[in-house]
């Protein structure tokens, strides 16, 4: 265990992202439900959690966490997801929510709610292992709340990422901004396959 503050934290999903996360957050110390798709999973460890992580389908996320609105009541929702139309390939082919994005409409439902969206903008296994690429990767932060960013930035330290890979790009909007580099990942992937990667900013 190392000297972070323990925190109460949901994951929702139990897939490569969730699973992953959930994993190593509880690794470095935390107290860490996961909830998968079956029914009340997911309201119930909301409930109890301080720090609450969408990791589940972006394209259904709006309607799922809304549902939860009385249980994300004053909690962080982390936002990892996101939410894009598919390709008959299955990979991402365009986004769902153009000219807006899935953070803004979370956060717009569920006002009483700070979300914050981060680690969007990598394959899973940069999330938790950021030192494994052969480059410095950029951890973005979205978020109207600099409380609540700062203790998803304490958790992203517990995860392996260093102060001067997090980059703070403002309020919840700019997550427009790190939605969109989704539209990177099919032809990253279709080019080089699926060695993990991230979009990342280099000086
Ligand atoms: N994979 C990546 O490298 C990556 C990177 C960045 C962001 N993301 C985003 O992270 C999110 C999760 O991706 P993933 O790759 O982990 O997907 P995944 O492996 O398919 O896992 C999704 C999880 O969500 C669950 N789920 C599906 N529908 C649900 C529902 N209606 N209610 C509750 N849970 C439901 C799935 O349950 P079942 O197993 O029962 O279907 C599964 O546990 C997506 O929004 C994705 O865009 C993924």
């Amino acid at each position: 265990m190392n000297d972070i503050a323990v925190l109460d934290i949901a994951v929702l999903g139990n897939g490569r992202v969730g699973g992953n996360l959930a994993t190593a957050l509880a690794r470095a110390g935390h107290q860490v439900t996961v909830a998968d798709r079956t029914p009340g999973a997911a309201a119930h460890a909301a409930r109890s959690a301080r720090i609450v992580i969408n990791a589940t389908p972006g394209a259904g996320s709006l309607e799922r966490l809304t549902a939860l609105r009385a249980e994300l009541r004053g909690k962080i929702l982390v936002d990892v997801s996101n939410a894009t139309t598919d390709g008959p390939d299955g990979l991402p082919a365009d986004l769902l929510y153009p000219g807006s994005s899935l953070a803004e409409r979370l956060q717009e439902a569920l006002p009483d709610t700070r979300v914050v969206k981060t680690l969007n903008t990598m394959l899973f296994p940069v999330m938790t292992a950021p030192a494994t690429l052969t480059q410095p990767p950029t951890a973005f932060l979205s978020g109207e709340d600099p409380q609540a960013k700062q203790t998803v930035r304490e958790l992203l330290t517990g995860l392996g990422w260093r102060t001067e890979w997090i980059a703070d790009l403002g309020g919840i909007q700019t997550a427009r901004a790190t939605e969109a580099a989704i539209l990177f990942v099919p032809h990253v992937i279709r080019s080089s396959g699926f060695t993990p990667f991230a979009i990342s900013v280099a000086r």
